[in-house]
């Protein structure tokens, strides 16, 4: 059985505030496997695409001008259930509902400038590294 992939992004505020270790160790430490990871800073078309489910909405410009704003580190990272489970580890979009021990609860700002992304479900999962990694770029 292949184990599940999903797609994590360290948002600008986190690059900027030095937190890209402290995130990494919080997935090595719960034996994730990390098979790609990219730092870059993101043009408007990709942010776009990545993001398309929100095109429309009232805060997409701002958040699109956020993602865009700074360096980001975009990972696939590998392991049993780790869809679920790293969205459970990122916590809630506004870290005020997030409880603490979750990365956002600990590490956010805001709903905005909430450090990390991690996709919501497999599906979105292999549709969001696919914009980043080729399936070469992704190592066992
Ligand atoms: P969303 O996919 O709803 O949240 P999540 O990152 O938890 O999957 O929204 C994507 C990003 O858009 C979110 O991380 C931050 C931004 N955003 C806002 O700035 N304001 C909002 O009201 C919402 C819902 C999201
Ligand atoms: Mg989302």
């Amino acid at each position: 059985m292949e184990m599940e992939r999903t797609f994590v992004m360290i948002k600008p505020d986190a690059v900027k505030r030095n937190l890209i270790g402290q995130i990494i160790s919080r997935f090595e430490l719960r034996g994730l496997k990390i098979i790609g990871m990219k730092m870059l800073k993101m043009d408007r078309e990709t942010a776009e695409k990545l993001y398309a489910e929100h095109q429309g909405k009232p805060f997409f410009q701002e958040l699109v001008s956020y993602i865009t704003s700074g360096p980001v580190v975009t990972m696939v990272i590998e392991g049993d259930g780790v869809v679920q489970l790293i969205r459970k580890m990122i916590g809630n979009t506004d870290p005020k509902e997030s409880p603490p021990g979750t990365i956002r609860g600990d590490m956010a700002l805001s709903k905005s400038e909430n450090a990390i992304h991690a996709s919501d479900s497999p599906e979105k999962a292999l549709r969001e590294m696919s914009i980043f990694f080729t399936e070469k770029e992704l190592l066992q």
